[in-house]
């Protein structure tokens, strides 16, 4: 947050990676929005004169004023004649009157007020609840984001074509709500193979997203105003997919082993299912035991509940195997799979996909049929070619190598220049390493601050329910290289020393 302009964070965003591509009056501007977007430059701060911006960044004049007419086209800023320009008193209005005027974290949840739009009261329920913003460019430290710049495209490309060729007009034309079967069955095979499950492709559900496949759950398996069961702390994509349904979500505490099933047996709520992330707890890396995932499976058999497992990042295990998933171990077919490509291929897939118990299958697919009809057909069979061919399993092989030594900078870096400030319990996998502020840290004041240093970190404690909530941050690193991460560590604990 700055009262003043300040040049050198302007510099610091210009040279965000994602921006290199760009032209340089594309970079200012961007760099400037961004900058407004995070807080950093506040609503009615003024800006510099366009010559004298230029002159101190050495570029043309003409340069500036082409990024300051396009934030002003946009609305992020206002230029008064005679006056200069400044950033627009309503750009940042939600933001404005939080303590501290913290920087927004990645992936949070905006509320936008929204007056007389003649919304519904559940409609109403979801905007004050807020959305979930994900992050568009690769930035130290976003979650959730793989490496895309490797990806290989030109096999991708190779095999769209294929298939296009292949199934001609029908790629076209509408597909099966529940997926492409060449796909299904790649799936069910890869799932049987290498995550311990036992499905068929007739269980197969394919979908946009793990968020899809959440937001069909709380809608055919909740009723509003009844309980459902989330981990605490968890994921929020889950807790909104519920509150959305007008659920009532209630959290069930974490310990070093996963979900703690004593209080699950506890519950006496009524909730007919609990979310949970066995093989990666979401956001404190713990590893659900055999013994705490086979009483979960019993738990739920015993009270005729549904598991619904969220297997995101499942893929990268780096020290030993991969723990098979629940739904394999499950005899009594209680557990609901749910499985994403957004992080083991790229984000912008948007393909996911659900393992139904059977009697699940019809009421799925046709809830989904309603929603959005079906998955492109194209993406689908091109990725099911992916998969046939192996390309999928060696590229999840080759990230999967990648992100082990990537851990091990991060891991080292924050060792070397944030100690004193944070712990990192290592992880075992996973995207991201959850850091844990010591004592006399305050966890808005360091997001706030990394923001002035171009530095996204996204919160710990907003992913707890209830009094007792570990301030700190969960930082993403698997879409950054060893030098950018090594980079941005230092970048972040400079900041934070500043005195
Ligand atoms: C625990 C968890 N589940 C699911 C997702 C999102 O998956 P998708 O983009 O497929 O909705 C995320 C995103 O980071 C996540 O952290």
């Amino acid at each position: 947050m700055s009262k003043t302009f300040e040049l050198e964070t302007l510099k610091i965003r210009m040279g965000d990676a994602d921006l290199g591509q760009l032209d340089l009056h594309q970079r200012v501007q961007r760099a400037m929005r961004a900058l407004i977007l995070d807080g950093v430059l506040l609503p009615g701060l003024k800006l510099p004169a366009t010559r004298s911006l230029a002159d101190s960044l050495d570029m043309a004049r003409d340069t500036v004023e082409s990024a300051y007419t396009q934030l002003h086209r946009d609305g992020f800023i206002v230029r008064r004649q005679g006056s200069g320009s400044y950033v627009s008193e309503t750009i940042g209005t939600p933001l404005r009157g939080r303590a501290s005027r913290c920087a927004r974290p990645l992936e949070q949840e905006r509320s936008v007020p929204v007056a007389g739009a003649g919304l519904s009261r559940r409609g109403q329920a979801i905007v004050d609840g807020g959305g979930i913003t994900d992050q568009q460019t690769i930035r130290a430290f976003a979650t959730g984001l793989p490496e895309t710049r490797t990806f290989p495209t030109d096999v991708w490309e190779r095999l769209q074509r294929q298939a296009l060729k292949d199934y001609r007009a029908s790629v076209l034309l509408h597909g099966d709500p529940q997926g492409a079967e060449p796909l299904r069955k790649a799936i069910a095979t890869y799932l049987n193979l290498e995550r311990g499950a036992k499905v068929g492709a007739e269980q197969i559900v394919v979908l946009s997203s793990t968020r899809q496949a959440l937001f069909l759950c709380a809608q055919l398996l909740v009723d509003a105003g009844r309980p459902v069961l989330l981990e605490n702390p968890g994921y929020f994509g889950a807790r909104k997919a519920f509150e959305s349904a007008e659920a009532k979500v209630l959290p069930i505490d974490v310990d070093a082993q996963g979900i703690r099933t004593d209080l699950l047996r506890a519950d006496r709520s009524g909730a007919t299912c609990v979310y949970v992330t066995p093989s990666h707890q979401y956001p404190t890396g713990v590893t659900m035991q055999l013994e705490r995932r086979l009483d979960l499976i019993r738990w739920a058999f015993e009270s005729g509940r549904w598991i619904i497992e969220d297997d995101y990042d499942s893929e990268f295990h780096y020290d030993g195997m991969p723990t098979a998933c629940v739904q394999g171990l499950d005899k009594y077919a209680r557990t609901i799979y749910i499985g994403t490509f957004g992080k083991t291929l790229y984000p912008g897939l948007r393909m996911g996909y659900m393992a139904l118990p059977q009697p699940l299958v019809r009421p799925f697919v046709q809830a989904r049929s309603i929603m959005d009809g079906h998955t492109p057909q194209i993406q689908q069979l091109t990725l099911a070619r992916f998969m046939e061919d192996g390309h999928y399993n060696s590229h999840v092989r080759a990230m999967r190598k990648l992100y082990a030594g990537r851990r091990e900078v991060i891991l080292e870096s924050i060792g070397k220049h944030l100690a004193g400030i944070v712990t990192a319990p290592r992880p075992q996998g996973g995207m991201q390493v959850p850091c844990l502020l010591e004592p006399g840290w305050s966890e808005e004041d360091t997001i706030r601050c990394a923001a002035t240093a171009g530095v996204l970190l996204q919160g710990l404690s907003r992913l707890y329910a209830g009094e007792h909530r570990q301030p700190g941050w969960l930082l993403g690193y698997a879409s950054l290289t060893a030098y950018e991460i090594e980079a941005a560590v230092l970048r972040l604990a400079n900041a934070l020393r500043k005195p």
